[in-house]
């Protein structure tokens, strides 16, 4: 991977990005203009890499043909307004902007700038043009500039930057599906402060929709109240209730290709929650829950009719497999995803999970433990196998 480093006020933020893509595993050779050197030294990016970070076309001659072909993706971070127009007028005057015309690679373009410069009839016509070269492009983003104004022009953030450089990399097995996650727990109101919820963090639910969406997949996330943020480029609905939940996934049902329910959805509502705050001294307060919507339940009509793929989780005690086994024809599932309670390594809350995945069709699969980010990149694999 390529990072080409230009000279904007945002150039910290690369560094933060080129951290991450280590972290990941990629090999990273980072290109600064002689500007961006104003900003991040070429030492931080080394000390990140453990590579050399370039800066001069004369420094090894074949730098700037080498860097482009070896690379399976450049990524421009920040993109100055300067930068953009000497690339859309083929400019190869630097090392950055040399090696980006040579580049035999996908370019993705990562724009910051105050918002009169991102406006400017100069910077939208260059923006045209490579567009029409082809080059893909993420951000500006709207929010603080970094002169005290607000407006767009802000770099997108590293974990925006990452997915959709993801999304270049990966092949787009998933191209034109659209997919329908559910994720996080749902709440159950008791009164207007009050509610019975449960520890899912929504970090399965999410990592499937953000592996779907890599893929290349139109995704619909519709989340319950989760303190992580949400993937980027997903449609996000946001809901609280597990009628609420039913509401949502009705209406994004109507043009799915693929369910995947990672949500913890409440089993036990309060009939009728009180409108006013219910009083301390309420003592001998009796819930008298019942049983809430069942999701699969309620929408295996539209899911049957529109032959909708699905994959639920079900956390199990006892006989897991028997258990799921009889939920995949009870609920009209394809795939069931099973966790074992009590096992630290997997379920609500926790980074990783251990799955045994169970199909329709007579198929048993035990993962072994693996970050929550495998598993949905497994279970993908074996559902995407499966959607024609
Ligand atoms: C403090 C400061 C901050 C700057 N921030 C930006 C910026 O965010 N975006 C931009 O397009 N130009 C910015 N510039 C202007 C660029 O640094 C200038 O156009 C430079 O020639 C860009 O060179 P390069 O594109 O070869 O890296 C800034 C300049 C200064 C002095």
């Amino acid at each position: 991977m390529l990072v080409v480093v230009t000279g904007g006020i945002a150039a910290y933020k690369t560094a933060y990005l080129v951290r991450r893509l280590h972290e990941a595993d990629a090999l990273v050779d980072v290109v600064l203009t002689p500007s961006a050197e104003k900003f991040v030294g070429r030492v931080t990016f080394e000390g990140l890499t453990g590579r050399p970070a370039r800066t001069s076309l004369w420094e090894r001659p074949l730098d700037h043909i080498e860097l482009g072909s070896e690379a399976d993706l450049a990524v421009v971070a920040p993109a100055t307004a300067d930068f953009l127009s000497k690339m859309a007028a083929g400019g190869a005057d630097t090392l950055a902007a040399a090696t980006l015309l040579a580049a035999a690679c996908p370019v993705l373009l990562c724009p910051a700038m105050n918002e009169r410069m991102w406006e400017h009839p100069a910077t939208r016509r260059n923006i045209e043009t490579l567009r029409e070269f082809g080059l893909e492009m993420v951000g500006p983003d709207r929010g603080d500039l970094a002169e005290g104004e607000i407006g767009i022009g802000r770099m997108s953030e590293p974990a925006g930057i990452m997915a959709v450089a993801g999304r270049m990399l990966e092949e787009a097995t998933l191209r034109e599906r659209r997919i329908v996650v559910t994720a996080g727990p749902t709440r159950a109101p008791i009164d207007p402060v009050r509610y019975i919820g449960n520890r899912s963090s929504g970090h399965m639910g999410q990592a499937l929709a953000a592996s779907a969406w890599r893929r290349g997949a139109d995704v619909v996330l519709v989340s319950g109240p989760v303190a992580r943020p949400h993937p980027y480029g997903v449609e996000v609905v946001e809901v609280e209730t597990s009628d609420e939940m039913l509401e949502a996934l009705s209406a994004a049902l109507g043009s799915a290709h693929l369910l995947l329910m990672a949500a913890a959805v409440a089993d036990f509502v309060s009939p009728s929650p009180s409108s006013s705050k219910i009083k301390k001294d309420g003592s001998g307060l009796e819930l008298g829950l019942v049983s809430g919507p069942d999701l699969l339940k309620e929408t295996r009509g539209i899911r049957e009719e529109r032959g909708v793929l699905t994959l639920g989780f079900a956390l199990e005690t006892d006989t897991p497999v028997e258990n799921g086994r009889s939920k995949l024809e009870s609920k009209k599932m394809d795939f069931v995803a099973i966790n074992e309670v009590g096992d630290p390594a997997a379920g609500f809350d926790v980074p990783t999970n251990r799955v045994t995945l169970l199909d329709r069709w007579g198929g048993l699969e035990e993962f072994p433990v693996l970050s929550k980010e495998e598993v949905a990149d497994r279970l993908l694999d074996r559902v995407e196998a499966r959607l024609d």
